[in-house]
């Protein structure tokens, strides 16, 4: 479970008591149908401060909770990544930045480049109220994407749900020019059959212009997920809080954001040996894992009882970790 850190958590709570809930409520809905419809809106969707504190308060927890996800995935395989700058692309409220501060405290320099001035108003407003100091003393910049100006240069750069904001053809040439300057670029789509295409399409351009796929991929060959009847994507569980489920019209404590994602370096990192690409299935005795393999090809291994220290630890292995485990010469084979 991936739950908002508790600054955060009372700074969002005193954004809503800014507005009244039936207001908010609205908004919420309005939200949703854009990123329903899944294409390139032809205005800011977040235009007003209603639509952003309604974002904040009901997309915001989601997109923590996958981006916090795949850094723990980026510091499983390059635990000597310690990133001292940062730079968010189209950052919203800031959710990437909460979630490095989190799961990297070597950040002191921090800049989210957006182009809504009501997300950047109460971006900066959460941040204030933030823990970390990076958090606390970010630069926040109004702009839209400029490809024709130099490429942002910082040790860690993100991209999280933007690629898909963006028309068709300017996509690569985004990615291209994010790609120039930095230590470690990741970037997050929504885990559907179009946002996976959009994260394939970056990977396959990542790759080709010379950088290292650093996750989820444990090979840089061509992608064996069937086109057209899967799709390579993530879950992240996150806590519902009570004015949540309230905005969001729904009874469950908990949610699922599901996620496809690439980050790519210019240095080598350690690769997972193998990624596990759904829940893993538990029948009785055994653990069933539907793996992406390092050979390029999937797999479907079966752990059993019987292999002892594997089977425990092939027991604790979830959607979107590694398979088998980094340090596996000390799992007794048997
Ligand atoms: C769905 S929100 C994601 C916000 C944040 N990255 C997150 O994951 O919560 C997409 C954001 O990208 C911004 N955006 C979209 N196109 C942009 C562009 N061309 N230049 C700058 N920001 C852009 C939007 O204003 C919005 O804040």
């Amino acid at each position: 479970m991936s739950a908002l850190p508790n600054d955060l958590t009372s700074a969002l709570d005193g954004v809503l008591t800014r507005f009244p809930r039936p207001v908010l409520g609205r908004s919420v809905e309005r939200l949703i149908g854009h990123y329903r419809e899944g294409t390139p809106p032809a205005r800011p969707i977040l235009g007003s401060d209603v639509d952003v504190a309604a974002y904040a308060c009901y997309r915001m927890p989601a997109t923590y909770a996958a981006v916090r996800s795949v850094f723990d995935q980026v510091s499983t395989v390059a635990p000597g990544f310690a990133p001292r700058t940062h730079v968010d692309v189209g950052g919203g409220t800031g959710a990437d930045v909460w979630a490095a501060a989190d799961a990297w405290p070597s950040l002191a320099d921090v800049t989210v480049l957006e182009q809504s001035a009501p997300a950047i108003a109460l971006g900066r407003r959460l941040a204030e109220s933030a823990a970390s100091t990076a958090v606390r003393r970010s630069t926040w910049t109004h702009g839209v994407i400029d490809t024709s100006v130099d490429s942002p240069a910082a040790d860690l750069i993100t991209l999280s749900y933007v690629l898909g904001e963006l028309a068709e053809r300017d996509r690569a040439d985004v990615v291209r020019w994010l790609s120039r300057r930095t230590g470690m670029l990741v970037i997050i789509e929504p885990g559907t059959p179009a946002g996976y295409e959009r994260i394939a399409a970056a990977r396959d351009l990542l790759r080709d212009l010379g950088l290292r796929l650093v996750a989820p991929c444990p090979h840089e060959g061509a992608c064996p997920i069937p086109r057209g009847r899967d799709w390579c994507h993530f879950s992240a569980r996150l806590p519902r809080s009570s004015a949540h489920r309230h905005l969001k019209d729904g009874a469950l404590s908990f949610e699922d954001e599901k996620f496809s994602y690439i980050v790519a370096s210019p240095h080598d990192w350690r690769r997972a040996a193998g990624r596990v690409l759904r829940h893993p299935r538990k029948p009785r005795g055994q653990v069933a894992l539907r793996l992406c393999s390092d050979d390029g090809t999937l797999a479907d291994v079966t752990v059993s009882r019987r292999q002892g220290a594997r089977y425990r630890a092939a027991r604790d292995v979830r959607w979107g970790g590694e398979w088998p485990p980094a340090d596996d010469d000390l799992i007794d084979l048997d």
